[in-house]
């Protein structure tokens, strides 16, 4: 029977291909059912619903002329191209390239998946703490019994006993705690083992390094002051990369103190909370983060804003979990304007399923949003690594979860790939997949950006957005990192980049007043982005002359008037240039540049039915043409 549909299958595979084959029989056919199958492409990827205005396409051939020339300059393997190459091998390499300097300056929307500890830079977190008058009462802990614990910052007045486990020691008492010396024992890049390089896919032994990192220095970000210069420095670090908004995870309650010197406070270490009688709770937190935000907005008009999301770690309880939601409720009924959905946090392989918490991951019943991270994971349906042995399914099968959850964004979700009917309901719900390329990469999924899966969700018509996850615990701070991977590792162009930016703000949490200002702010970003390199394209000259190796179709209507594809390498001559084709002595006509491998010249109509063979010749540059070598014949 199975043998039977098999081979009727087989019958009708060669019978269509026969037919397929027929209409192939020239190449005029051919290069029109592959034009055909690129336009379905592109529609399927509904990339077709952006069109460049003619400013957009100079940057987008400028761009491509910036990502040959990285690719030339790194894809032999002496050197090593970034996207195939751990990160931590190729950050500097990466952050002086023209493509980064560029892109940085690309109005990049959103930054939609992130952890509010670790978006700032180590380094900058410590600057702070330094120059912060506070460092009079920041403590390391030297000595301690827990791994996590080790080298961890904190704020006392007076520090915790000895008998606490850990050793804490005043910093400046001691000149080993310098800036250089804490980023390197708190960043994942910098304690990567060699086991952890050599399997780069395993994404358990990478997470039980940062799982060490997390919280090394996050109770210092609790106290008034620090936590206004590091929310008013992190803003202005993402701004400076364009990134007018930010989503991001944060515990729901972060307890604010100050330094209580009267000793009255002796019980918390000096450490003196201000939330006593909150309206509800997490207010005070809340309030005071809005008022940086907004002092931050006032100051930088084109900023759009900074949103929470209340996140719970999923190694926890039901109880918990419980109890968790009727506060972030709470919070989201009494400040939807800074919080804008829930999620689970943690490591999805190691910590519990939404299976787990089911009852009460329903109960909230999609208010607030929930965005969770979904499938972040190696492992398959049907192995369990969790360590929780009541934990009824994999990581993998959060994916259903999600699904019917209702999340309005899912974090990550690496698997869904392997669940191709789930993906197609993303894309029927309207829900989208926050992409972390470099987190993927250093946490052990996606050792080769070059096959992220986030790449085959773009070019499905899966609304996807970019997010940096926790760059400072990894060891950077740019988000133009994870463009940079994404842009010369999945063959994207300007209409790409436009949609992973717009896709930012449609998908954000905003409401629609708030989102028709987030556009009017992007678009301006945007609209003198692309003035400002239109202009800075327009100025460069290019040495290198092209070369010439086909055109598709060789062949073409007696009549002519069709396009054909000329290919070669080395057209950026033609940016920001008149670009001309001309056929034999027929009238010249129009080119297009589609990037710097690829011309589209418009064939001359001509009246006579001669079948006829001519030669091709281009302008680069309207006036003078060059021989290319290739030839044409009207033949049909
Ligand atoms: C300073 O810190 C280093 C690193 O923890 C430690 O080995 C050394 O003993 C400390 N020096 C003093 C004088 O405590
Ligand atoms: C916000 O700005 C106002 C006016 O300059 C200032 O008084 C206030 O302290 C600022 N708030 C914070 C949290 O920095
Ligand atoms: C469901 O949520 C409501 C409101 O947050 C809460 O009062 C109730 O206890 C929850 N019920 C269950 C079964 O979790
Ligand atoms: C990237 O990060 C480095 C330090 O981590 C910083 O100096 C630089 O300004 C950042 N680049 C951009 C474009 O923000
Ligand atoms: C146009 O391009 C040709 C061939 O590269 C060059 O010789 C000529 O000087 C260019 N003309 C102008 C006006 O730039
Ligand atoms: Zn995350």
């Amino acid at each position: 029977m199975t043998l039977k549909i098999i081979c009727y299958s087989l019958l009708i595979l060669i019978h269509n291909s026969s037919i397929q084959a027929r209409n192939l029989e020239n190449e005029y056919k051919y290069n029109q059912e592959r034009d055909k199958l690129i336009e379905e492409e592109e529609k399927l990827s509904q990339i077709d619903q952006i069109n460049l205005n003619e400013e957009e396409k100079i940057v987008d051939d400028y761009l491509h002329f910036l990502k040959v020339q990285e690719f030339l300059k790194t894809s032999d393997s002496s050197i090593g191209f970034p996207p195939a190459r751990p990160i931590e091998e190729k950050l500097n390499e990466i952050r002086s390239s023209e493509v980064f300097q560029e892109l940085s300056k690309l109005p990049k929307g959103g930054n939609m998946h992130t952890h509010e500890n670790y978006i700032l830079g180590h380094r900058a977190v410590l600057e702070i703490l330094f120059n912060a008058p506070e460092f009079e009462d920041l403590y390391v802990a030297e000595e301690s019994n827990s791994q996590s614990r080790h080298y961890s910052l904190d704020l006392f007045v007076n520090p915790p006993p000895i008998s606490s486990g850990v050793k804490w020691v005043k910093v400046k008492d001691n000149s080993t705690y310098t800036i250089d010396f804490l980023v390197k024992k708190h960043t994942l890049m910098n304690i990567l083992t060699d086991e952890a390089k050599k399997y780069p896919t395993d994404s358990r032994m990478r997470w039980k390094l940062m799982d060490t990192l997390w919280g090394k220095v996050t109770s210092t970000f609790r106290h008034v002051n620090i936590r206004a210069k590091f929310l008013t420095e992190l803003l202005s670090t993402v701004l400076k990369e364009n990134v007018q908004y930010m989503e991001t995870r944060a515990s729901r309650i972060q307890r604010l103190y100050i330094l209580d010197k009267s000793g009255g406070s002796s019980e918390n270490f000096g450490k003196k909370y201000i939330d006593e009688s909150e309206e509800y709770p997490g207010k005070t937190n809340i309030d005071f983060t809005r008022e940086i935000v907004n002092n931050f907005t006032a100051s930088n008009p084109e900023f759009i804003g900074y949103k929470i999301i209340a996140a719970s770690n999923r190694k926890t309880t039901n109880e918990r979990i419980k109890n968790d939601l009727i506060i972030s409720k709470e919070m989201f009924e009494k400040a939807g304007d800074m919080i804008k959905g829930i999620d689970l946090v943690a490591e999805e392989d190691s910590g519990k399923s939404h299976m787990f918490f089911l009852e009460n991951l329903l109960n909230i019943s999609g208010n607030p949003s929930p965005l969770y991270h979904t499938a972040e994971t190696n492992w398959p349906d049907d192995l369990l690594p969790s360590p929780f042995d009541n934990d009824p399914v994999s990581a993998l099968q959060n994916t259903y979860e999600s699904v019917l959850l209702g999340a309005k964004r899912v974090g990550h979700g690496i698997g869904f790939f392997k669940h191709p009917y789930l993906l197609n309901e993303l894309k029927k719900r309207d829900v989208a997949i926050e992409i972390c390329p470099v987190s993927n990469q250093i946490l052990g999924y996606t050792a080769d950006l070059r096959n992220h899966p986030g790449i085959g969700y773009i070019r499905n018509g899966l609304p996807v957005v970019l997010g940096s996850d926790d760059p400072g615990g990894f060891g950077y701070d740019n988000f133009t990192i994870d463009w940079y991977e994404a842009f010369m590792g999945w063959g994207l162009d300007l209409r790409d980049l436009k949609k992973l930016a717009s896709n930012s703000i449609k998908y954000s949490g905003l409401n629609s007043e708030e989102k028709t200002i987030a556009v009017q702010k992007w678009e301006s970003s945007w609209n003198s982005y692309i003035s400002t390199t239109r202009l800075k394209a327009c100025k460069l000259q290019f040495k290198i002359d092209p070369t010439f190796n086909r055109v598709l179709p060789r062949e073409g209507a007696l009549n002519g008037g069709e396009k054909v594809h000329i290919y070669g390498r080395h057209f950026e001559k033609g940016i920001c240039q008149t670009i001309k084709c001309k056929f034999g002595n027929y009238e010249e006509t129009e080119g297009e540049l589609l990037n710097t491998y690829l011309i589209n010249c418009q064939v001359p109509s001509k009246s006579n039915n001669d079948v006829e063979e001519v030669p091709i010749s281009i302008s680069l540059n309207g006036t003078s043409f060059i021989d290319t070598d290739l030839s044409f014949t009207f033949k049909y």
